[in-house]
């Protein structure tokens, strides 16, 4: 089942038409299905349950505080990136303990909150971070768990820009500057060296990326241990993909489970996974008007009032989502760009799909919308951010609304002098 299905030709979020949603909300928004965002949870803590994985839900793919909620009553933990995110985590339930804290940039202030507030682990990324957290704890007497990110040299995800476990990516350190760090950390009074972490990318359709990185960490966890070191947990990251073409399939979730239960045996160590497009991709669309269909050059643009500033993953990543017309139309088929009102050419959402013959005030929903979308969307072009609802069964809430233009503006002062 998917959570957006036809009925009588009508798309519908669970029991909501996604037309009734439009009159009252006004296009663009999202609309997430509260629904599927169980069953995809559901189904990674069974596939990944015979390694006793702990989900550490990635915030950054979608930090909408309804999502969050409803992930943490689910028994989601959080990886989050920045003091923001955190304190979305928890505002939204999750215990201080059941989050880490990632990122190849943590600022001081940042680390200070965090392990103020009792957060459960910091994956440090370099020697500097190191340094600074040696400065920062022991403030109030705290002790930090910390694991080191290692970069395990190995390319894997969909895109060049969010492939980071290859050497010279930004992310992470080599093993031997983790090992000696490690060292470091067990003779340091406040921080509490508990293992290894280790991101490989996004949008990773191959099963066999993770195997090789899987691999290395448990080398690393049993040099640590050779050397008389303790290496309690691994935090293999997130990455797995989703289908956003018809000829992609996503891994298999059981074989994904397998390399986990298989690492679990292999290293002793509690695993931690931060599992984000793969748990809320599927759980959204993206809604949007038509504005006009135009040719040029020999294309036919449907120019809709969505634009790169709501989904900028076509625009970043040459994504390809899937545009489905809300309302189910006869007739032929016919090649389309699909782009937004901004002044970009690059301002695409789908730069070659089939779509029937569309008029203005058509709906068409962009699939596989529900991560890296809301959480990436601007205010460009004086735009204002775009709203997001959620339907649970035949209800739905506003999670987000739409601020007036008043209120997109209420941070800007003119200086006397202007
Ligand atoms: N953990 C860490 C340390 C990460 O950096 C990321 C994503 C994740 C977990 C979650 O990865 P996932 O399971 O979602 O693949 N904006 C891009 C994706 C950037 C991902 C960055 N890091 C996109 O729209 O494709």
């Amino acid at each position: 089942m998917t959570a957006f299905a036809r009925q009588g030709g009508a798309l519908y979020a669970e029991g909501v038409a996604i037309a009734t949603l439009a009159d009252e909300i006004a296009t663009p928004f999202y609309c997430y299905s509260a629904a599927e965002l169980r069953r995809r949870y559901r189904l990674l803590a069974a596939a990944s349950a015979a390694s006793g994985a702990a989900i550490a839900y990635a915030v950054k793919a979608n930090g909408n505080l309804a999502l969050l909620s409803l992930l943490a009553t689910l028994g989601a933990g959080a990886d989050v990136v920045s003091e923001g995110e955190l304190r979305r985590a928890l505002k939204a339930g999750i215990a201080p303990a059941r989050v880490l804290f990632s990122g190849v940039g943590k600022a001081a202030d940042e680390l200070a909150f965090a392990i103020a507030r009792g957060i459960g682990q910091i994956n440090i990324e370099s020697e500097a971070e190191f340094e600074r957290l040696d400065r920062l704890s022991g403030r109030g007497g705290r002790q930090v768990a910390v694991a080191f990110r290692v970069n395990p040299d190995v390319a894997a995800g969909g895109h060049d820009k969010i492939s980071t476990g290859r050497r010279g990516d930004k992310f992470g350190m080599t093993f031997a500057e983790a090992e000696a760090l490690y060292a470091r950390a067990a003779r340091h009074p406040f921080l509490e060296p508990v293992g290894l972490a280790s991101h490989i990318g996004s949008q990773i359709l191959e099963l066999s990326a993770f195997e090789t990185a899987f691999e290395r960490l448990a080398q690393a966890a049993s040099r640590l241990r050779a050397r008389g070191l303790g290496v309690a947990r691994l935090d293999v990251g997130g990455g797995l993909g989703v289908a956003y073409r018809d000829d992609e399939r996503e891994p298999s979730l059981q074989g994904y489970g397998a390399l986990l239960a298989r690492l679990a045996r292999a290293s002793g160590a509690a695993l931690t996974i931060e599992p984000g497009r793969w748990l809320v991709a599927p759980a959204g669309v993206l809604v949007t008007a038509v504005n006009a269909v135009k040719r040029a050059g020999g294309r036919r643009f449907v120019i809709v009032d969505a634009a790169m500033n709501d989904l900028l993953r076509p625009a970043l990543y040459d994504a390809c989502h899937p545009v489905w017309p809300v309302a189910e139309r006869g007739g032929a088929l016919h090649a389309a760009t699909v782009a937004g009102p901004v002044c970009e050419s690059g301002d695409v959402l789908a730069g070659d799909v089939l779509l029937p013959d569309l008029a203005p005030g058509d709906l068409l929903a962009i699939g596989q919308a529900g991560a890296y979308g809301a959480a990436m969307a601007s205010a460009y072009n004086g735009r204002l951010l775009v709203p997001e609802a959620m339907v649970n069964g035949d209800r739905f809430a506003l999670v987000r609304r739409r601020p007036s233009h008043d209120e997109a503006m209420a941070l800007e002062r003119l200086p006397d002098w202007t």
